[in-house]
């Protein structure tokens, strides 16, 4: 523990080894919520039984609530039959089995967590995952307390003429005063993390989707009147997900309703309520003028996301928090999957690999690592981590790539029938696959409990007289780890051509298991050119021959869109070397990309192959190998960029004049990929002295969509001279003003703008009054976008950036901890970096200094120096 941090009472460790099962169940719970201005009032009737029937103490969990009654079975209590402390009630002397009644004033209107019941402008609406519904009422608020819900919500009838909650509405009421109730029954136990509740002013759009089994089911999309024309993406995208749970895993929704709710504040992305999912606007929005390529794509997957969990996550769902990603990892392997079938499989997988080896593999190699499955925490808020999404995803996908889809799917079936409506481990989950495929994954299990990056070092030998070749695989994982099962995809190339192997493929599933272990082929007649890691089969760092020739051979002959895209990574990861050391760059590289971009079959394929790796990704690369100089990488990205456009130039003007489309927009495959090589042509043009604002500007004013229009604007921000900047600036705010998705697109373009002077942009568009510090997306459209996308203005040497950073955390760590403590993290990677690192580090002291800091922020950032 760091000196500074050591203070009375600093918040205490969970273990993952204390589990105890609950002393108490809740087999139901009646509560009603009456809404009234300023306050609300909870009445909450929670049927008891004790697991061991016998009698004795009761713990509830609390937070901040203002308890006005409390009775058992009829019967107030007395004073000192209960002892409240304001985050936990203890009952003494409870019977084995009762009816606990409490009543709880609260008041939404002051919850600036957004955690809980809040207000979010003039809608009442809940957060309660992971440990909110305690800030409702009182409850068991742990994920193995499964109960049936039925919820009277009672509210002004013209203020809130909606009123939503959980499962089937089972009757609406006219009350006096202008008041109006509803009575909401959801017949599937769930834990109180699922609970929600809406109450509000909000037009809807109705759809309508037929099961499998021909049960008919409604589908409404709630959202303020504005919004009622943005709402037909989600809507289409949750009808696309209900089909395919039906078609690839045979599940089908199990309610009548299914109800979405867009709101304006909210601190993730959505959130998956049983059938009353509730989403940030950003995430169900969706139109060509509000909305990017990008942006619809993500629309699509997060809808699909929330739908998933209906069956992973609420129908089988997680026995404590610890086992998080039993939930989180397997449902966003199953939207990637989905996203691949409705989409772009190659593309796809090109995104989330670069995603995570850029954001992921550095998380787990600072501060804040953890296992897939954490062994302790002080904030649970803090672990919905890259770790625990994206490497629990890539886990499950290795155990879909180990059994093959048909006993993965055999895997997951059975794995929710065992287990339907119970909370379980992510132990579990692999036992099912076992069970199902017949494999021993005890090895594998360690996949959930180590943390760090894996490297793997591959090493090749031919014997020509004997025609064998054989790969030599070393795994190290760190200090204290094991080895791990870990399945190596991979493919020779014979002559520049993909062997075929006798299973048909290009493709063998190589099992390592081992610190070292080596594989043979044979009959081959002359030495091969490996193709490592296909597909990226497993969450590693690679590291293997890379000689031009062998890069240049993967890139023209390889058929497998990873492998060949990485190479052209690799490759571009070298000649930036070259750069930065002054070298001669290897003329190999520019005849390979000149060749890609004369021959293009897919364009959203090329544009990937052709987008230099980025500065985050290149720092974390140069992390791993003496310390991150984020201007030494900037110039160097920089002055290889100008070079390929350049070289390339004619080229560059005849892609960008060619892809021009001419019909209306479309978020489709073919438009998005045109869009998106088109757009990297300007960004290279942009680096010719002066030459691409006519474009940019051409491109800014004609854009009958928002993906053209910010390519514009943000060429013209990052690389036009000031007057360009200024104007485009002025007129996308005055054209935009009143769409506040828009807005946030261009806070963030100017927090991007790669220069020192950033920063001091940034810190006046804090005071602009479209600016709100209640507004997570407001916030990380500029604080988010300025400290983890903009290097170089965040690590301006004198510290203005790590000082306003720490200003916004201290800021906020009071009124949203939540959002404070993920706004930390750029600051807290401060160690992997050749300058600034003191004066992160007093940053983060400072924070750490604040009187009553909240647990989130505290928990991250004592971590964060004690390392
Ligand atoms: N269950 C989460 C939302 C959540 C996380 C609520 C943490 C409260 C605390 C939801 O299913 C989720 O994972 N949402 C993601 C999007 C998804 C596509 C990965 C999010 O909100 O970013
Ligand atoms: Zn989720």
């Amino acid at each position: 523990m760091n000196a500074a941090m050591a203070r009375e009472g600093s918040p205490s460790v969970i273990y993952r080894k204390d589990y105890q099962a609950p002393r108490f169940q809740v087999p139901t719970v009646a509560m009603t919520i009456a809404i009234f201005p300023g306050y609300t009032r909870v009445s909450s009737q929670l049927q008891l039984q004790r697991s061991d029937g016998s009698v004795g103490d009761l713990c509830l969990d609390g937070e901040s609530l203002q308890l006005e009654a409390i009775a058992i079975d009829g019967v107030d209590l007395s004073p000192d039959a209960y002892d409240y402390n304001g985050s936990q009630l203890t009952l003494k002397q409870v019977p084995a089995s009762c009816t606990l009644q409490t009543t709880v004033i609260i008041h939404p209107e002051d919850n600036t967590s957004l955690e809980g019941l809040y207000k979010s402008r003039t809608l009442y609406c809940t957060q309660c995952e992971a440990e909110g519904f305690r800030k409702i009422t009182f409850f068991p608020d742990r994920p193995d307390v499964l109960s049936v819900f039925t919820v009277t919500l009672e509210a002004d009838a013209s203020t809130c003429p909606v009123l939503l909650s959980n499962g089937n509405l089972q009757s609406t009421t006219t009350l006096d005063d202008g008041r109006h109730q509803a009575v909401w029954h959801d017949p599937w136990p769930k834990p109180s993390y699922l609970f929600a509740l809406v109450a509000g002013d909000l037009a809807r759009v109705d759809d309508s989707f037929v099961t499998a089994s021909g049960r008919e089911v409604a589908l409404h999309i709630y959202v303020e009147a504005k919004d009622l024309a943005y709402c037909d993406h989600a809507m289409a995208s949750l009808k696309h997900s209900m089909r395919w749970d039906e078609t690839v895993y045979g599940l089908e929704y199990d309610l009548d309703l299914f109800n979405i709710v867009a709101v304006d504040d909210f601190n993730m992305g959505a959130m998956e309520n049983k059938s009353l999912n509730i989403f940030n606007t950003s995430c169900v929005l969706a139109a060509p003028d509000i909305t990017t390529d990008a942006g619809y794509q993500r629309v699509e997957a997060i809808v699909a996301h929330e739908y998933f969990h209906n069956y992973s996550g609420n129908r089988v769902t997680c026995r404590d928090w610890f086992q998080l990603s039993l939930k989180e990892g397997f449902t966003v392997f199953r939207d990637a999957e989905f996203s691949a079938d409705m989409n772009s499989r190659g593309v796809k997988r090109v995104e989330d690999v670069t995603f995570l080896r850029t954001h992921q593999f550095a998380e787990d190699a600072g501060p804040m690592a953890h296992p897939v499955r954490p062994d302790s925490f002080i904030e649970i808020s803090n672990f919905y981590t890259l770790t625990v999404y994206e490497k629990g995803a890539e886990v499950v996908r290795m155990l879909h790539t180990l059994l093959g889809h048909d006993d993965f799917i055999a895997g997951a079936q059975l794995y929710f029938k065992r287990h339907d409506g119970q909370a379980v481990t992510c132990d579990d989950f692999v036992t099912a696959m076992a069970d199902a495929s017949g494999r021993d994954l005890s090895q594998f299990r360690r996949w959930y409990a180590q943390s760090g990056t894996p490297e793997l070092t591959i090493e090749e030998a031919y014997d020509a007289a004997q025609g064998r070749y054989t790969l030599t695989v070393r795994q190290r994982n760190g200090d204290y780890s094991e080895p791990l099962h870990i399945p190596l995809a991979v493919g020779l190339l014979e002559n520049g051509q993909p062997k075929v192997f006798d299973n048909g493929s290009s493709t063998v599933l190589l099992e390592v298991t081992e610190a070292q272990q080596q594989f043979d082929f044979d009959n081959l007649s002359s030495r091969p050119v490996p193709s490592l890691l296909r597909g990226f089969s497993a969450p590693v760092r690679l590291k293997a021959e890379e000689s031009s020739s062998h890069l240049q051979a993967l890139i023209a002959g390889d058929d497998d869109d990873f492998v060949r895209w990485d190479a052209f990574q690799r490759y571009a990861t070298q000649v930036l070397g070259q750069v930065a050391a002054g070298d001669t760059l290897d003329e190999g590289f520019f005849s390979a990309f000149g060749s890609a971009l004369t021959a293009i079959k897919d364009p959203a394929v090329t544009a990937q192959l052709l987008a230099l790796p980025s500065e985050e990704y290149l720092a974390d690369l140069a992390a791993a190998s003496g310390g991150v100089d984020v201007f030494a990488i900037r110039n160097a990205r920089e002055q290889l960029k100008l070079a390929i456009a350049q070289r390339f130039e004619d080229r560059w003007r005849a892609l960008f004049a060619d892809l021009a489309i001419t019909g209306p927009y479309e978020p489709s495959g073919p438009q998005i990929g045109a869009r998106s090589l088109r757009h990297l042509a300007l960004d290279y043009l942009a680096h010719l002295p002066d030459a691409a604002v006519a474009d940019a500007t051409a491109l800014f004013a004609s854009a009958d969509n928002l993906t053209d229009r910010l390519a514009g604007l943000r060429t013209l921000v990052h690389y036009g001279h000031r007057e360009a900047r200024e104007s485009a600036l002025t007129q996308f705010f005055n054209d935009w003003h009143n769409e506040a998705l828009v807005v946030n697109q261009w806070l963030s373009v100017q927090a991007g703008r790669p220069a020192a002077a950033a920063c001091d942009e940034v810190a006046a568009l804090m005071d602009h009054p479209s600016f709100d510090w209640r507004n997570p997306n407001k916030v990380r459209a500029l604080l988010g976008a300025f400290s983890a996308g903009n290097p170089t203005g965040f690590h301006r040497t004198d510290g203005a950036g790590y000082r306003l950073l720490a200003d916004a955390v201290i800021r906020l760590q009071a009124s949203n901890p939540q959002i404070a403590a993920r706004l930390c993290s750029p600051l807290t990677r401060y160690r992997r970096y050749q300058h600034g690192v003191e004066l992160m580090r007093s940053e983060l002291e400072r924070i750490g200094n604040v009187e009553g800091l909240s647990r989130d922020v505290y928990e991250v950032v004592d971590r964060s120096l004690s390392q």
